[in-house]
């Protein structure tokens, strides 16, 4: 097929029906991929990478108006240094060989995290994509980066109470909206859906806050072999999903 042909190609649909607006992925296996094929953790890394690339353009063309990879977590961090420079790397080239793909497409690119922890070289091209893709509207694509959820509530109440200690608010004012207010994602829709690849039935520390009432979807299909055919059927299962938020079926499905 020649390249104008693959550029044409439509872009993977969704049966019609409800999108959840926030999406966020945890994006592991990528290490237990490149073992399976008796590769290297950093080639599973760079195999991830390229997965980005697909489910970032297939959640734009399908209508989610935010998405959120866990793409580093605090915890990450501690890994052989070795593999987190080699993540930082992937990260930086990620960053440049994106930018005109996120720009073209109208997708705003955020940082979520304790960005000062990145090398500068990777901060420097973050800031400069989140600038100019910054009045971009048709999706808002978040990564989480150096992103620990605990840490995330930690530094909102330090933030809260540093404003007590001023006198400026009330202990008895705190309430969730002005937590909400503190957290990385203040600005995105309620996440819907947290999709976990590679079968681990956890969070690992990630949206730990906003999590309270999203859906959980895990699949055993390691990372970098999330396509979209995966994607929709994640999407196909929150569909069936009834959303109670506490109340009863009755209540949720009215008269
Ligand atoms: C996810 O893949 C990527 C990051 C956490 C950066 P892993 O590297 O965690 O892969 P597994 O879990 O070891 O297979
Ligand atoms: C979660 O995966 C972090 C990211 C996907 C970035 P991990 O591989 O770090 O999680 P654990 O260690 O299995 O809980
Ligand atoms: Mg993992």
């Amino acid at each position: 097929m020649a390249l104008e042909d693959l550029q044409a190609a439509p872009a993977p649909r969704l049966a019609p029906g409800p999108v959840p607006r926030h999406v966020a992925i945890i994006m592991d296996g990528n290490g237990r991929w490149a073992k399976n094929r008796g590769l290297s953790r950093l080639q599973g890394h760079a195999e991830g990478a390229k997965a980005v690339r697909t489910i970032t353009t297939t959640a734009r063309e399908n209508g989610i108006a935010a998405l959120t990879l866990y793409a580093f977590s605090m915890q990450n961090w501690q890994r052989p240094d070795e593999e987190v420079d080699h993540l930082m790397t992937l990260l930086f080239d990620y960053l440049d060989m994106e930018r005109a793909t996120i720009l073209d497409n109208g997708i705003r690119l955020k940082a979520l995290g304790q960005l000062e922890r990145l090398p500068g070289n990777v901060r420097d091209r973050l800031r400069r994509l989140e600038q100019d893709s910054a009045s971009n509207k048709a999706m808002v694509l978040s990564l989480a980066l150096s992103y620990g959820g605990r840490e995330e509530i930690v530094a909102a109440c330090q933030a809260i109470a540093r404003r007590v200690a001023a006198g400026e608010v009330a202990p008895g004012a705190i309430d969730e909206a002005m937590l909400e207010a503190f957290m990385f994602t203040k600005d995105l829709p309620p996440l819907d859906l947290i999709v976990r690849t590679s079968g681990e039935m956890r969070l690992s520390n990630f949206l730990l806050w906003q999590a309270a009432y999203a859906e959980l979807v895990v699949t055993d299909v390691l990372w970098p072999d999330f396509g979209p055919s995966t994607f929709f059927d994640c999407i196909e299962t929150y569909r069936r999903r009834e959303r109670r938020f506490g109340l009863t079926g009755a209540q949720v499905q009215g008269p």
